[in-house]
């Protein structure tokens, strides 16, 4: 046997301000497989991860919440924690960049950086809110575009035109944050000199660290020349303040990847036979992957290996680019209800489908994944359910009655366990190329011959003839020890699956290696159902859940933000439904006893409502129409009354009134016509 390897893998560190989403968990699912494989065959492989907690988007959130940014990254790393858990993505450790071990490593490398003669300092001239008092980034930057004249543009880039320009090009420019003017003004900024960097750059990314089309766009990025990289930001930011230089704090983008590195250090701490100078050292052997989406790249792939060179530590061993998740076609989008939070899944869907079809569909290219919910079903269906788990249903109940859960030994077609055996190299090693999909295909091969040959056995026929049961035993324990080896080789993939499994098989935790060897002479527990199928009405359940956290957060909080990176589709589609889903609303007539102001709150108002039978506190984002919310008090109009219960920041808000209007002033509550009841159902 080999040395087992040493293997450090991170994916990137979700930010902080946000849910995450089925796109994100592409990544944590893929990551999550291919290190539960490398443990599996018994290598050394710690997965790290933390939330990306600084910046002046998570500050900004905060404010409008009315808490500090330290208890938003404590409640949302709550949350991401719960999700990943669920989806049975296994971190080693889930730390924070927030935190002392990442303070510190930052500023090491910050002053070796600086130290080495690779920092660089320089005035510049950027847009300052003079209200808000502070510099404002270009996507806090709205006005006219310069070159079509479409109003309300980002500081950087026209939507509609798609014409590039600085800030400073756009017409009438606007705080996006405060509506004041912005005014330029001047401030001493830190550069880390990228193009000192260039030759181990060029060499590095053409070394095997890359994959080819990942290395091709990198090199058209090296043949234009870097630039030096914009490290600083100004207070007030949310961040680590720069050492040696007050007021002055690094960008997110600086200390967010040192946080794989603090995050393993945090693990160090409290797991003694952990070295991390063995995995960060210069002379490490152990292997360090990244696992990240393809907008990130060049952080991954030119600014950080460089800082690590700059500073004296390893490189990784290879950085491992997916492409973006479509949802039946196309970009997530919350009117379709396909941009799905990981919440939501979990609340209609076991996590294992999810992760078999990632799986199923993930090659190691950087093309974009296609969730397509109909194929989600039918393939979940067709591949875990009636193929693999089918084996061991077929089988289990003749051994069960008919030997007492005794599985006999012997082997009843040592032709098909060659197969599997001889199969199993190329199945690992497509794992190990992050090739999940032609694991998957393979795995599903065998499971084909599997019930091809048990279909031809036909045990259920022989079983009712006289004589014949020694031949049903057989067929059926080798039935059973082919259903075992196809758990084996799916065990990254379906961890629950497995666990259920071995219970069943009355076997220790499987790994690897165990392909090897077959049951014989063994006794079984008894026999569970394994998986379900998918029930449609879920999925459908899950996608108007989506559409749902839409009108929710649209009127009950004024706030659709989406997290992170703009995903959100203004898509002005409204989708037909079925007459049976418009029937599933409760609507009624309410009375609203009382309406009152929410402290801290720029957008809600409390409602006290009475429909009939009950009372209901709810919370509605019309306060910019009802500035004086006592002249609702006493008046009838409609709600939802069994939307689900959502936890707000101030309480739970127990469903929805209905108003219509654009927003702002223009916002108007519906009523009923006089004579309507408290409770009455609206049909
Ligand atoms: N905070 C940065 C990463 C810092 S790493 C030092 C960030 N965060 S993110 O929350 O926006 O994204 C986290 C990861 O999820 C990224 O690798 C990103 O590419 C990936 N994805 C986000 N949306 C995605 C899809 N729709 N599809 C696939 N991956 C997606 O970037
Ligand atoms: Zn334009």
């Amino acid at each position: 046997m080999s040395e087992p390897r040493k293997i450090l893998v991170t994916s990137a560190l979700p930010y902080a301000n946000g849910s995450i989403h089925l796109g994100h968990m592409l990544e944590y699912i893929q990551t999550d497989m291919w290190v539960r494989f490398q443990k599996h065959r018994g290598n050394q492989c710690i997965y790290v991860c933390a939330d990306d907690a600084h910046g002046s988007a998570i500050m900004l959130r905060a404010e409008k919440e009315g808490i500090t940014p330290e208890q938003l990254i404590a409640n949302v790393q709550a949350e991401h924690s719960a999700d990943f858990a669920e989806f049975l993505v296994d971190f080693d450790n889930f730390h924070s960049t927030h935190a002392e071990e990442n303070r510190e490593l930052s500023s090491q490398i910050y002053l070796k950086l600086r130290d080495a003669g690779h920092i660089a300092q320089r005035s510049i001239t950027q847009y300052f809110d003079p209200e808000k008092k502070m510099f404002l980034a270009d996507r806090f930057i709205k006005g006219t575009c310069p070159k079509c004249g479409t109003e309300d543009q980002y500081g950087d880039n026209c939507e509609k035109c798609g014409a590039t320009y600085a800030p400073t090009d756009l017409k009438d420019p606007k705080s996006a944050i405060s509506g004041a003017t912005p005014v330029l003004k001047d401030s001493q900024h830190f550069f880390f000199k990228l193009p000192d960097f260039q030759n181990m750059l060029q060499t590095w990314t053409r070394s095997g660290t890359l994959q080819e089309a990942v290395a091709n766009k990198i090199a058209e990025w090296l043949d234009a020349g870097l630039q030096q990289w914009d490290i600083s930001r100004d207070a007030p930011y949310f961040g680590f303040e720069i050492p040696g230089e007050p007021g002055k704090y690094f960008y997110v983008w600086l200390d967010a990847p040192i946080g794989y590195m603090a995050s393993f250090k945090n693990l160090c701490n409290r797991t003694p036979e952990l070295d991390f100078d063995a995995f960060w050292g210069k002379d490490s052997t152990a292997e360090l992957y990244h696992f990240i989406g393809k907008d990130i790249v060049n952080f991954h792939a030119l600014f950080w290996p460089a800082m690590l060179e700059g500073a004296g530590f390893r490189k990784p061993t290879g950085i491992n680019v997916h492409g973006y998740l479509t949802v039946n076609g196309q970009k997530m989008s919350k009117s379709r209800g396909t941009f799905i939070k990981a919440r939501t899944y979990l609340d209609h869907l076991s996590p294992e489908y999810l992760r078999y079809y990632y799986a199923a569909k993930l090659s190691r290219g950087v093309d974009d994944l296609d969730l397509n919910l109909e194929d989600f079903v039918q393939k979940v269906n067709s591949d875990l359910v009636g193929k693999v788990v089918n084996i061991a249903s077929r089988c289990a109940g003749f051994i069960q009655k008919g030997n007492g859960g005794l599985l006999v030994a012997g082997n009843a077609a040592p032709e098909l366990t060659e197969a599997f055996l001889a199969a199993a190299p190329s199945i690992a090693e497509a794992y190990e190329a992050r090739d999940f999909a032609r694991a998957m295909r393979e795995i599903m091969g065998l499971a084909d011959r599997a019930n091809a040959w048990i279909a031809d056995k036909a045990p259920w026929s022989l079983n009712k003839q006289e004589g014949k049961q020694d031949e049903v035993q057989a067929i059926c324990a080798l039935g059973i020890n082919l259903f075992r080896q196809l758990v084996i080789f799916l065990k990254p993939v379906l961890p629950l699956l497995a666990a259920d499994a071995e219970a069943f098989l009355n076997v220790a935790p499987l790994t690897w290696n165990d392909h090897a060897t077959l049951l014989s002479n063994h006794q079984l527990n008894e026999f569970k159902p394994l998986m379900t199928r998918i029930d449609p009405v879920k999925v459908q359940a899950m996608s108007d859940a989506s559409k749902e956290d839409l009108t929710a957060s649209a009127t009950d909080t004024g706030d659709a933000a989406p997290a992170g990176n703009g995903e959100l589709v203004k898509d002005p589609l409204s989708p037909e439904v079925e007459f049976d889903t418009f029937a599933a609303v409760d609507l009624r007539v309410a009375l609203i006893l009382k309406a009152e102001h929410v402290e801290g709150a720029d957008k809600l108002l409390r409602l006290t409502l009475d429909i009939g039978d009950e009372q209901r506190n709810v919370f509605s984002g019309i306060k910019s129409a009802y500035p004086d919310p006592s002249k609702l008090n006493g008046r009838l109009t409609m709600m939802v009354a069994n939307l689900k219960p959502r936890k707000m920041k101030f309480g739970i808000s127990e469903g929805m009134v209905m108003a219509a209007g654009p927003g702002g002033e223009e916002i108007y509550l519906l009523s009923p016509d006089s004579g309507a009841k408290p409770g009455q159902r609206i049909k």
